[in-house]
């Protein structure tokens, strides 16, 4: 198998892990890969998601762009912190050359015609939740793929915390899929097509969430 080895740390991102992503993303419209950062690499992003909470650069997230645009804490409490990949301190590059591998990855297995990307560090606080939504816009159809990956040192199931995906079988029957932020898991789905829901938890979730997208095309 042909390795990229594009990681410093430990773990090497390897084909084949972006294989099986792309596999069931074709599948099942989503994926999970479970040490997609390694223990270290989650170490370094935590570090600087934290740096930053407690010199107060999160703000409470809205819903909606544009003029739909408004906060409201009854569908949405995580507090935000976007990040800009030109002037991310070095050690945390590796991220943002994950990600880009990824995008190439896609372009050429998918013909998504992937293009940008945006990423945000996520905070919430106890209690705090997202209810169901769609993260496409309805004016900006730009947002293709959502990505999460957790950052949360030893996640218990008691902790709470859960992302829940709203799925159809083959049959068009619906169901759901839970899965806990631990610590270097990778959520990704179809951002125009799978309904989500961030459930309340015990303590801190933390995270770094973003879109893979096209260019969007200014519309009326
Ligand atoms: C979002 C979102 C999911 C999660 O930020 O749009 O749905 O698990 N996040 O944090
Ligand atoms: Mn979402």
């Amino acid at each position: 198998m042909n390795k990229l080895s594009l990681s410093s740390g430990a773990q090497t991102f390897s084909e084949s892990l972006l294989d099986s992503l792309v596999d069931s993303l074709a599948e099942n419209s989503y994926a999970v890969v479970d040490n997609f950062l390694s223990a270290s690499e989650v170490e370094i992003l935590r570090k600087h998601l934290l740096e930053n909470y407690h010199s107060g650069e999160f703000k409470l997230a809205g819903i909606g762009n544009a003029a739909n645009y408004n906060k409201d804490t009854t569908i949405r409490g995580d507090q935000i912190f976007w990040l800009d990949p030109e002037t991310v301190s070095e050690d945390m590059q590796f991220f943002f050359d994950r990600i880009n591998a990824t995008i190439s990855y896609l372009n050429r297995t998918c013909f998504l015609a992937l293009q940008e990307y945006e990423f945000h560090f996520a905070c919430y606080q106890p209690g705090s939740f997202f209810k169901r939504h769609l993260d496409a816009f309805k004016s900006d159809d730009s947002r293709k793929i959502s990505i999460v990956v957790y950052l949360n040192e030893d996640w218990n199931e008691m902790d709470g915390g859960n992302i829940r995906l709203y799925l159809d079988d083959e049959t068009g029957a619906s169901y759901s899929k839970d899965f806990y932020p631990i610590g270097g898991r990778m959520v990704c789905f179809r951002s125009d097509l799978i309904e989500h829901e961030v459930f309340p938890s015990g303590r801190p979730r933390l995270s770094v969430t973003g879109w893979l997208k096209t260019r969007p095309v200014l519309g009326f």
